[in-house]
């Protein structure tokens, strides 16, 4: 019997692991948004659903101010560990980004492999129309599952011998134009990127999976904001 699971206990019982787990999603995300990310050096970022810290550790090391924000206990003290070791400069706060209120503005936020957890995303465009600076820009990466798919689906997984069923919350490219559109931001990038050479050795590692199948397959699309 496969029970249903929210996201958050989800990553209450994969927060230890997380970072182990070779991510195709998660290679294409980190080459695609650094490529649009411009200057990083002193600037104020704020990471929205920032997990364990792949987009924070990685700012903060070439010098932005990061504030990294997730409502996954578990998750963020995996981040905690890392700055502690590494002495980095982020501050971290547990809380529903989809609501968050800081008396701060940012040069570049940032929602990275976020969007498939949430099902309403008008809070977030919300939050972020509220916490960009001017000049910002605001990158966030959806990842795409089966291009064409417009509704929830489920998606089945095994963890700890257990075996659950999670929704992934499907967001349209048009659905994203409309935010934009009714919180005043405007669309300057919207990049597709699909599994190439880059991704070869994850799919060598995985027996069920031949990189030949999936080269080419649109896995993720990026999208670049400003305000208008
Ligand atoms: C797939 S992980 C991505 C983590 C990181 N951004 C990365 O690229 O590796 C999604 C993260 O979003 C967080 N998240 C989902 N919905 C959230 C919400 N409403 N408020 C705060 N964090 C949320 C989860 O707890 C999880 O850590």
């Amino acid at each position: 019997m496969k029970t249903k699971i929210s996201w958050k206990k989800l990553y209450s019982l994969w927060a230890k692991e997380y970072d182990s787990w070779p991510s195709v999603r998660g290679v294409i995300d980190k080459k695609g948004i650094l490529k649009l990310i411009g200057k990083i050096k002193r600037k104020e970022v704020l990471d929205l659903g920032c997990g364990t810290g792949k987009w924070s550790t990685i700012l903060a090391k070439k010098g932005a101010n990061v504030t990294a924000v997730d409502n996954s206990k578990e998750m963020l003290n995996v981040l905690k560990k890392k700055i502690k070791l590494e002495n980095l400069k982020i501050n971290t706060l547990k809380k529903d980004i989809s609501k968050l209120k800081l008396n701060k503005k940012f040069d570049i936020i940032i929602m990275g492999l976020v969007m498939d957890n949430i099902k309403n995303l008008n809070g977030i465009f919300k939050v972020v129309r509220n916490h960009l600076k001017k000049e910002g820009i605001f990158l966030m990466s959806d990842p795409v599952y089966f291009s064409g798919i417009k509704k929830p689906m489920t998606k089945e997984i095994t963890i700890l011998e257990n075996k659950y069923r999670i929704t992934l919350y499907i967001h349209p490219e048009q659905e994203i134009k409309d935010l934009a559109k009714k919180y005043n931001l405007d669309v300057l990038k919207i990049n597709k990127l699909k599994v190439d050479k880059s991704v070869k050795h994850i799919f060598d590692k995985k027996p069920h999976k031949s990189f030949s199948d999936y080269k080419g397959r649109h896995v993720l699309t990026i999208y670049k904001f400003k305000i208008k």
